[in-house]
């Protein structure tokens, strides 16, 4: 689908909203589970909104819808784990997002975890993984943005995750270094 046939699509009689969704929805971003655990208790969502803030110090940052019970047990626990997912991590993803399949939803049972050092759980296998404290969470619109100093950074490359037009994809080369 062309830019312009998109516009098009979704331009006549939709809302700025609309539009602003259905433009967000052809960007690819990457998929994060984000776990803390702690006196709220243990919690994973599914995320694409997470990006790095800093390098010095290392600070990670991601938006959280504020009636996740995730984003209120992260608030209370003060620390969160960043786990950027492998391309062979859908049904995680899916878990995580509130999907029940082979498992319940939100079931800590579909993988494998280690602790963190500041109190969420780390992912084994995932592609990097940040395990933060909470620095400070600011309210933007519907969600909140928490942002998070990095105490530990785990790296395991291998191909990443990404969503865009309402699916998984895992990201192909178009132009190769010689
Ligand atoms: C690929 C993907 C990305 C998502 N990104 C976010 C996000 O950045 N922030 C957020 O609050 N929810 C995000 N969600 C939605 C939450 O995972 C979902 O709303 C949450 O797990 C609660 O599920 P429920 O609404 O079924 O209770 C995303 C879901 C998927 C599948």
């Amino acid at each position: 689908m062309s830019t312009q046939a998109s516009v098009s699509q979704h331009g006549q009689g939709s809302s700025e909203r609309d539009l602003f969704v259905a433009a967000m929805g052809h960007v690819a971003a990457p998929v994060a589970v984000i776990t803390t655990d702690g006196p709220a208790g243990r919690f994973g969502i599914t995320v694409s909104s997470v990006t790095s803030a800093s390098a010095d110090p290392p600070m990670m940052m991601a938006c959280i819808n504020r009636r996740s019970p995730a984003f209120a047990a992260i608030i209370e626990n003060g620390c969160f784990v960043i786990n950027m997912l492998s391309h062979d991590h859908v049904g995680i993803a899916e878990n995580f997002a509130g999907r029940a399949g082979a498992f319940p939803a939100f079931d800590f049972g579909c993988a494998a975890w280690k602790p963190g050092q500041a109190g969420g759980w780390l992912l084994d296998g995932a592609l990097a993984s940040f395990d933060c404290t909470l620095e400070q969470s600011v309210d933007v619109g519907t969600h909140g943005v928490i942002i998070g100093g990095v105490r530990h950074t785990c790296l395991r490359p291998t191909m990443t995750l990404l969503h865009f037009r309402r699916a998984f994809h895992r990201p192909e080369p178009v132009l190769h270094n010689s």
